[in-house]
């Protein structure tokens, strides 16, 4: 797709076999809908920085939390990853799940991404606001590119333990223990439980004051490779419950190699579309995209405290089309399906709105397998005509000829 070099965000880096990153995905650098006044994202992302600005003070009476918005997703592996403990064989790290710019640039994943570099630069609490990047299924709450809000919070011993009446004897670290369910090697059980109960009372109100005070919640054990120990925080709505952020408790580790390892911390991370989506009953993810007036006018006189409901526009008809063909038996292409979901996306953009396999089938002699994908084609802002599905549908087998060694069946 791209030459010996590819440009993102004005800089040329040099490609090589793990370069992954495509056109139409580049294309959504810098558009910053978290950024942009009136738009559904911006808030909801106002939504929690007012809660963390009105809730959290620090003894001046200034914000907590600094907000971090600006930060370019072009990010190290070493960032978006070993920074973070991921293991060398985890399953994010596979170039079919994350978008390579070369072997030592990518688009991060995740806002956690950042955690260290902010650490280091001596912040004890901030919010990080971005755009994140992730290869993945199409479908109406599937994008490639969506907004992640990270939240942390470190401590040091006097602030662990200020509201506890008799704190003499407590240590926030403790040696020679061992890691449990409850807590890290290094912590105290004093230290891993003043922390949950900081992280949850911090993410339950905030829960509250996104769904409503009277909130249906649950905590449900996770894991991630930067926490522990980690949850996820679920949220009862319209019947049925929804995951709304990852959070867990900072391997200490990661504050040690940050430079700031006599503190203590916690850290969540929460995905904007999906709150976004719920709160404002919006049904499909790539209207976030659109420019169409009759989508963001309704949210321009929006306070970001109250709770719009979207009126969708119109629905214009779908048109489906299948596509078969036989994976390439060569060994120099190895096929995985978001490699197909990219091609899709490259050449019908915004246009699709879902794409799934309908069959898959082996040749009984040949032992070569088939795919058959439904792609169902749908303009947010118009009909679309079978003519210029056509059009979009030969473009697609080109590419999957072309790029993936495919055969069209
Ligand atoms: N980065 C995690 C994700 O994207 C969320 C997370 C952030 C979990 C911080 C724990 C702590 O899924």
């Amino acid at each position: 797709l791209f030459g010996d070099t590819v440009v993102v965000d004005n800089i040329p880096y040099q490609t090589d076999h793990l370069t992954n990153v495509t056109p139409n995905i580049l294309a959504k650098i810098g558009r910053n809908l978290h950024r942009t006044k009136h738009h559904p994202l911006y808030l909801i992302r106002k939504r929690i920085e007012n809660y963390f600005y009105s809730h959290f003070l620090n003894r001046r009476g200034n914000p907590l939390f600094s907000v971090n918005d600006s930060i370019s997703p072009v990010v190290t592996l070493e960032q978006n990853f070993d920074s973070l403990l991921v293991p060398e064989d985890h399953v994010s790290r596979a170039p079919s799940d994350s978008y390579y710019i070369n072997s030592s640039y990518m688009l991060r994943a995740h806002t956690s991404a950042h955690q260290c570099e902010l650490m280091r630069s001596g912040l004890d609490a901030f919010l990080v606001m971005g755009d994140v990047y992730r290869r993945d299924e199409i479908d109406a709450t599937h994008y490639p590119v969506f907004h992640q809000v990270e939240g942390v919070r470190l401590f040091n011993q006097h602030e662990l333990f200020q509201k506890v009446r008799d704190s003499t004897g407590l240590n926030i670290f403790e040696q020679g223990g061992k890691q449990t369910p409850d807590k890290q090697a290094t912590h105290s059980m004093e230290t891993a439980k003043l922390l949950e109960h900081s992280l949850k009372t911090t993410l339950m109100n905030l829960a509250r004051h996104l769904f409503g005070q009277d909130v249906k919640a649950r905590w449900v054990d996770q894991y991630f490779p930067f926490t522990h120990p980690s949850w996820e925080l679920e949220v009862h709505h319209e019947g049925e419950w929804l995951e709304v952020l990852g959070c867990g408790i900072m391997k200490q580790e990661i504050l040690y190699s940050a430079g700031t390892g006599d503190q203590v911390g916690w850290a969540f991370g929460l995905g904007l579309e999906r709150l976004a989506m719920k709160l404002y009953s919006i049904p499909d993810i790539r209207l976030f995209w659109s420019n169409d007036s009759g989508f963001l006018n309704q949210f321009k006189d929006c306070d970001p405290n109250t709770n719009v409901t979207y009126k969708p526009v119109s629905i214009y008809p779908q048109c489906t089309n299948d596509l078969s063909f036989w994976l390439p038996s060569s060994a120099d292409f190895a096929f995985s399906p978001n490699d197909f979901y990219d091609v899709v996306r490259n050449e019908g953009g915004d246009l699709v709105e879902q794409v799934f396999l309908v069959d898959e089938f082996v040749h009984p002699k040949t032992q070569r397998t088939s795919h058959c994908y439904r792609i169902i084609y749908r303009h947010m802002e118009r009909t679309l005509t079978q003519e210029e599905v056509n059009v979009i549908h030969r473009h697609i087998e080109e590419q999957v000829v072309k790029l993936l060694g495919g055969e069209i069946r």
